[in-house]
């Protein structure tokens, strides 16, 4: 059974200025999970927010926060993540050596688990620890900033990911250049978790703008049933 569809407004898009009021309006807005991208200008080229923003958020909305680690080293940042009231911690292959123990850690917070990996990664990054995620995030752009395009290489990742993962119960998520034309490219590949930044702050009508993607991306669904 194919999982359901989830999109997860980016708040890297959102006006940082007002993070509270953006949270209340993208969940108001119908999206379902709240996608945080934190950034330590190491791991990637930008800095964005720590374990405290994400706690002061996390009144705003009862809806997951599915929490974005770019950062290097992650181990010692998961606790404090996972105690500001994260839902989902997912963390990227590349950031470090021991991407085993980092799950292990992410579980034993009582949190769900993602793998990451960026455009250049090959999926069989993350083939020995299928049996300790519950999503894995393929990039769709080089992880760092909103607004980029998308790669359409990783449609092919995608598929083989969805192969590799058979009839086990994770979900594949799709970060960077999401929108109402990549949107039906990637659920046709195999994903369900859309996360997107740009096409749901690029208005003020985030309604429309999430209900479009999701529009698009149950119109691959359907077609492919
Ligand atoms: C990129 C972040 C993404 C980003 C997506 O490093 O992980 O979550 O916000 O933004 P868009 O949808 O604008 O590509
Ligand atoms: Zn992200």
């Amino acid at each position: 059974m194919a999982h359901e569809i989830i999109i997860a407004p980016s708040i890297l898009s959102s006006d940082f200025a007002k993070l509270g009021e953006e949270v209340r309006a993208v969940d108001k807005a119908g999206g379902d999970w709240i996608h945080v991208d934190v950034m330590d200008g190491h791991f990637v080229p930008n800095i964005t927010i720590g374990p405290e923003v994400v706690q002061a958020l996390r009144p705003h909305s009862k809806k997951p926060f599915d929490v974005h680690l770019m950062i290097a080293p992650c181990d010692p940042y998961l606790e404090p993540f996972a105690k500001a009231g994260s839902d989902m911690i997912t963390v990227h292959a590349e950031a470090g050596p021991h991407l085993d123990r980092s799950l292990q850690y992410i579980k034993s917070l009582g949190k769900k688990a993602g793998v990451a990996i960026t455009p250049s990664t090959p999926e069989t990054a993350v083939a020995y620890v299928l049996d300790k995620v519950d999503h894995i995030l393929v990039m769709t752009v080089n992880p760092g900033f909103g607004g980029q395009s998308f790669i359409p290489a990783q449609l092919h990742k995608i598929r083989a990911i969805r192969k590799m993962i058979g009839s086990r119960p994770i979900h594949i998520e799709v970060d960077g250049g999401i929108n109402t034309e990549t949107a039906p490219l990637v659920v046709e590949a195999g994903a369900n978790i859309l996360v997107a930044g740009s096409a749901v702050f690029k208005s003020s009508a985030y309604a429309d703008n999430i209900a479009a993607i999701r529009k698009a991306a149950m119109r691959a669904r359907a077609a492919a049933a």
